[in-house]
């Protein structure tokens, strides 16, 4: 038990759940946000809402006046993160959902890391189809999880977690979660039933009705299902990878997937088309009785 003085009251704060010594576990322990009611007679947690923010998409560039597709992606990225500083002063977590770095350069992702500054204490990463695993590594180390060739992360809170799964296929456009990583998955939420769990992936395992984007989705999507079956825990989960906004239910989740920081994609096409439109990026609440709310944001 740990003693605190929050507004003039001596309270006890108890320890939160420690780490299970998996070191791809971040357990956020911020004593002075959480305030025991047992002093005040009332039995019960004053437990808060965690606020994640979600930047998918970036595809960046080492050189930062280069284009993709007449878009200078540099300039939508700092115009998110200013947008975040104005729309978002409090968060607990920045979740970057693959596809930082249009060209995999080493460079690139020292560009990114520089510019976070302090909020890579919030950072957690994952890989899309155009990083480079062994660069991700390498510039963010404290990442690395679990897992030796993926990268995957897990935070947790009181009543939830956040986990993050590697769909990277090197050289492949499209994903998979392969064998190992989902009985790693498996494990994870076995070992913690009653957490309500959010999952972040690249690769979305639904079809988003276009064609050419529904080729490269999640190959290994049936199996992914299979698992959350199994697991009611796992309330929803967001991807990246289809630069537009869809909702679809999965596994008796729901799945979302989030706009990107880089060109938008129009929805419902048959071939390659570009959405103009400014960069987005989505915000969720996770509530301490096991909802959440969302809600994608785009730069004006
Ligand atoms: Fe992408």
């Amino acid at each position: 038990m740990e003693l605190l003085l929050i507004g003039g009251y001596k309270t006890t704060v108890p320890e939160w759940e420690r780490p299970t010594g998996d070191e791809s576990t971040t357990v956020l322990n911020v004593p002075e946000r959480r305030i025991s009611c047992v002093d005040f007679g009332f039995g019960c947690d004053m437990l808060v809402t965690r606020r994640i923010v979600q930047l998918t998409d970036c595809h960046l560039f080492a050189d930062p006046s280069r284009e993709l597709r007449e878009f200078v992606t540099w300039s939508r990225f700092m115009t998110v993160l200013q947008d975040v500083r104005q729309r978002i002063p409090e968060f607990d977590l920045l979740v970057m959902t693959g596809d930082t770095a249009h060209d995999e350069a080493f460079e690139t992702y020292q560009s990114v890391r520089g510019l976070l500054g302090p909020w890579i204490e919030k950072l957690k990463i994952i890989p899309g189809n155009h990083d480079d695993r062994r660069f991700l590594n390498d510039v963010f180390p404290e990442t690395r999880g679990g897992l030796a060739e993926r990268i995957t992360f897990e935070s947790r809170w009181e009543n939830w977690r956040a986990i993050g799964l590697d769909s990277h296929i090197t050289g492949q456009t499209s994903g998979s979660l392969g064998d190992e990583q989902r009985a790693w998955l498996r494990t994870r939420l076995q070992a913690r039933p009653s957490l309500h769990t959010v999952l972040f992936l690249h690769h979305p395992p639904v079809l988003v009705q276009s064609p050419w984007l529904d080729q490269i989705r999640l190959q290994d999507a049936t199996e992914f299902e299979q698992l959350l079956r199994d697991h009611p825990q796992v309330r929803v989960i967001s991807c990246g990878h289809v630069h537009q906004e869809i909702t679809a239910s999965f596994a008796g989740g729901t799945l979302i997937t989030t706009p990107a920081v880089g060109p938008q994609f129009r929805p419902r096409s048959e071939q390659l088309e570009i959405e103009p439109g400014p960069p987005g990026y989505r915000v969720l609440e996770l509530h301490p009785d096991g909802r959440w709310s969302s809600q994608t944001l785009f730069c004006q």
